[in-house]
């Protein structure tokens, strides 16, 4: 309705303007047609459905859900998630990426592992404040993902945590051995306690980099020498409690 009285409208309104605008506005319309693309259509009909989509599941749910019962909204209907997408990486120092530890609900909530950062705000209720695993957000906790033990290794220095997966030494049992053989024994146990904590980093860096809930958003930046500028630390005292004696197999 109001557009046929726009119609109708504006030719009285051109009366008053220059022919030359006239003809300009005629010729537009002639290259309109030529230049039909189908595009706008196709985004028209997708966009129908999908609002259709949703409103259909909408009304099948009872009012309880707009995307079929999906707990989270696949991450491109977020904001958050188009934004990382369309401003690149970002690139934080550890004291940047504490300031995500959703003590600022007005920002997002990131976590990072072995030196790659997430945004973990779908799932705010696990990490964010007072949450069961809150002590990974804000920081690279890589450590203590692998150790367990989650207040004291808020760290991604991972030196020393393969004692973890080291035999006990105990001169009575380790007497069965010679010299020679123990040497080689440690040395084969100290290259499969290294590839265990490379296999349990790679279980949570996996589990991040493939999960749908969470999306990646950039780098942690550190000074190339910060572990050299780090005090080494010892096996906290959950992950030593674990370790073991040797066992004789022959
Ligand atoms: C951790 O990061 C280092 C350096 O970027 C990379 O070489 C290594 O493969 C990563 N480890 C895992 C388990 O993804």
């Amino acid at each position: 309705m109001a557009d046929s009285e726009l119609r109708q409208r504006k030719p009285q309104g051109d009366d008053d303007k220059p022919k030359k605008k006239k003809s300009s506005k005629s010729k537009r319309k002639t290259d309109d047609g030529d230049d039909y693309t189908p595009w706008l259509d196709i985004l028209r009909v997708l966009s129908f459905l999908f609002v259709a989509s949703c409103g259909l599941s909408y009304a099948i749910s009872g009012g309880e859900s707009w995307f079929w019962g999906m707990q989270n909204k696949p991450s491109y209907l977020s904001a958050r998630w188009w934004k990382a997408q369309l401003s690149g990486p970002v690139h934080l120092t550890p004291e940047q990426l504490a300031q995500y530890d959703g003590s600022d609900s007005e920002k997002p909530l990131y976590l990072a592992i072995n030196g790659t950062i997430y945004d973990v705000s779908n799932g705010w209720r696990m990490y964010g404040p007072g949450g069961s695993y809150s002590v990974f957000a804000g920081c690279d906790a890589a450590r203590a993902y692998v150790t367990g033990c989650f207040a004291e290794d808020r760290t991604p220095d991972l030196r020393g945590v393969e004692d973890m997966f080291l035999p006990l030494d105990d001169a009575e049992t380790d007497a069965h051995w010679t010299a020679a053989e123990l040497e080689e024994l440690r040395a084969r146990e100290l290259e499969a306690a290294r590839e265990r904590v490379q296999s349990a980093l790679k279980h949570w860096v996996d589990f991040f980099a493939n999960s749908k809930k969470y999306h990646r958003v950039g780098y942690v930046k550190r000074d190339k020498d910060w572990l050299d500028k780090t005090p080494k630390r010892e096996l906290c005292a959950g992950a030593q409690r674990g370790r073991r004696k040797r066992i004789i197999t022959t």
